[in-house]
């Protein structure tokens, strides 16, 4: 098995390049960071893209038989209008470019791609479980995120399978939300963002790989939750990190409108809410090494 990775430098391409290493596969990947290609060797092979330009290294698609597309700017910096507009444009562009070059390679033996979507996609709720049925939000994040599905659907012409992960919180200790998490637990500079009541549906870095893998062994189809069993609460999820970490929560819940002093309108991502299933992805037989947030924390704080 040969895979192509876009967004490979990334928290989660770097999850999966380790795992598909370790399984004896073979990984093409895309970067726009030159240095980067140059670190590949026979079993990992790094090709030159620029999704902002078109511009794309065509042998990329070489001996590969599925595309994992993880590529985007990161979310987590402050929402100005032209950071907005890099949110969706990289997630666009890249599609686009790797179709259009898809297309012009005549490539026969790229038969899946399995992209990266979000949770973003719901609607902010402290009630509600979402299935991949929705509702979808209608917000920045949920109208960035249903552009960027469909996008990924326009491959389907080319009569690939299509598969989308809507990827919850994603915990790591190397990057990510918990990283920060930690640093201020450790500092006891943590609280919970206002009433820390907004549901958390969290996922393991490794289990989100896994998921990964498993939808190209098993060749699924359709969209996905990429979200543990377990979703939790804000505060909880900070009282396990303090539990592990052994030291005292000692501030309180921090104000929205003072958050949003210092992040602007990106302070949406800390307030949102998204209870969502993990079932359907079950349902097809996949298994989470860490179901609940103790197992999650524990395997990651002790590394
Ligand atoms: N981590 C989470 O909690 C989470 C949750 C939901 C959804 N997701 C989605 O899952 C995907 C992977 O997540 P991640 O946490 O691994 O992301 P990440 O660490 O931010 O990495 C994303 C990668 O995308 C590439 N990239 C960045 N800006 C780009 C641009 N303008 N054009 C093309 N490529 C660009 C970069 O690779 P190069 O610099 O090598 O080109 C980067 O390493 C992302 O699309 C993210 O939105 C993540």
């Amino acid at each position: 098995m040969r895979i192509l990775i876009t967004g490979a430098t990334g928290l989660i391409g770097s999850e999966l390049i380790r795992l598909s290493i370790e399984r004896g596969w073979e990984v093409n990947f895309l970067s726009r960071q030159r240095k980067r290609i140059e670190e590949g060797n026979s079993q990992i092979r790094g090709f030159y893209w620029n999704p902002a330009t078109s511009e794309i290294d065509i042998r990329c698609f070489e001996g590969v038989d599925a595309i994992v597309n993880l590529a985007g700017n990161n979310v987590a910096h402050r929402w100005t209008e032209r950071y907005k507009d890099a949110i969706l444009d990289s997630r666009i562009n890249s599609l686009r470019t790797l179709r259009h070059a898809l297309k012009r390679s005549g490539n026969t033996s790229i038969s899946h791609i399995i992209s990266a979507s979000a949770i973003g996609i719901y609607p902010s709720s402290l009630t509600k479980l979402y299935t991949e049925e929705g509702p979808f939000a209608q917000d920045f994040l949920g109208q960035v995120v249903q552009q960027w599905e469909r996008e990924v659907d326009t491959f389907a012409a080319m009569d690939l399978s299509v598969t989308k992960l809507r990827i919850g919180l994603v915990l790591a200790t190397e990057a990510g939300a918990l990283a920060p998490m930690i640093k201020s637990v450790k500092s006891l500079t943590a609280a919970p963002f206002g009433n820390g009541k907004q549901w958390q549906s969290w996922i393991h870095c490794e289990d989100v790989a896994n998921m990964f893998m498993f939808c190209i062994e098993k060749k699924c189809k359709g969209v996905f939750n990429a979200v543990a069993p377990n979703p939790i609460i804000q505060k909880k999820l900070l009282k396990e990190v303090a539990r592990s970490l052994r030291r005292p929560l000692i501030l309180p819940g921090a104000p929205k409108f003072l958050m949003k002093l210092i992040l602007g309108e990106m302070v949406t991502l800390l307030f949102s809410s998204q209870r969502v299933s993990s079932k359907k992805i079950e349902t097809l037989g996949f298994t989470f090494a860490h179901r609940t947030i103790n197992s999650a924390i524990e395997s990651l704080l002790s590394k």
